[in-house]
């Protein structure tokens, strides 16, 4: 089974929308276009970039989707500063970052919260990248593998196998994140084939069409050896996302 690969950007809380407009210029002139051709390319901008993200992307005819970091599970209503699947539908935007470890973390989100706005992502035609990963003490404790895997099946419950098969897995290790600390690709391998396996436990048709990223540290030195592992399907960047050349450099990996 091929698997196409997934290379995105989360770039968290940074860029102004007119530093943003100048990283996607930037990165069109570095990006050649087997890179585009290879992977999916998604960038994922704050909410407040995406508009000007989308509207270079489209007058460039880049070959990169849009993708949100976050959205609320209502498709409208009194929920002051949040934004809806619809919104982000209506901007062109094709992908939503759910339950990142920050989220989970800094604002309380639960897998059933993570569930819900998965079940919203496709109710409005969003792909979502749900995130998953353990911290630093359950590594050392012994509990990777049962952390991603009550992640996975909680954060992705009641979905029918052709979501499961939409939907994009990112297995970011919480201590790899923003560390410069990576994952061996043979860990991140191992995870990512737990995850792959617990997914087939539940949906067994379609778990091989599932693609499931890495996340933590990518970088365009260890991109290579990540991208050759075989169920490593594409990375989920955060600090070396917001350099168009290392980006550019990363969806091009060898
Ligand atoms: P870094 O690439 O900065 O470690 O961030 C990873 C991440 O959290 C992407 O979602």
């Amino acid at each position: 089974m091929s698997r196409k690969p997934i290379m995105a950007a989360n770039w968290k809380m940074n860029k102004t929308h007119i530093e943003a407009i100048h990283f996607v210029e930037e990165f069109r002139n570095r990006v050649e276009q087997k890179g585009l051709n290879r992977s999916d390319v998604v960038i994922c901008p704050p909410f407040t970039s995406l508009r000007s993200v989308q509207t270079v992307v489209d007058s460039e005819d880049l070959d990169v989707a849009v993708g949100g970091q976050n959205m609320y599970h209502e498709d409208a209503g009194a929920y002051t500063g949040e934004v809806s699947g619809p919104m982000l539908t209506k901007l062109g935007v094709k992908y939503v970052i759910l339950g990142h470890s920050e989220r989970r973390d800094y604002f309380q989100e639960s897998d059933e919260t993570v569930n819900i706005k998965v079940k919203a992502a496709f109710r409005n035609g969003l792909t979502p990248i749900c995130c998953v990963g353990e911290t630093l003490r359950e590594r050392e404790e012994g509990f990777t593998n049962s952390k991603v895997e009550w992640q996975v099946v909680h954060s992705l419950a009641n979905l029918t196998d052709e979501q499961i098969a939409r939907t994009v897995v990112a297995y970011e290790p919480i201590w790899a994140i923003g560390t410069g600390k990576t994952a061996t690709a043979q860990d991140a391998q191992d995870t990512i084939c737990v995850i792959r396996t617990v997914i087939r436990d539940h949906h067994p048709d379609v778990a091989d069409q599932v693609r499931i990223q890495y996340g933590g540290s990518v970088n365009p030195g260890n991109v290579d050896e990540l991208m050759a592992q075989p169920d490593i399907d594409g990375a989920l960047v955060g600090g070396a996302s917001l350099d168009p050349v290392q980006f550019a450099r990363i969806v091009m990996f060898e």
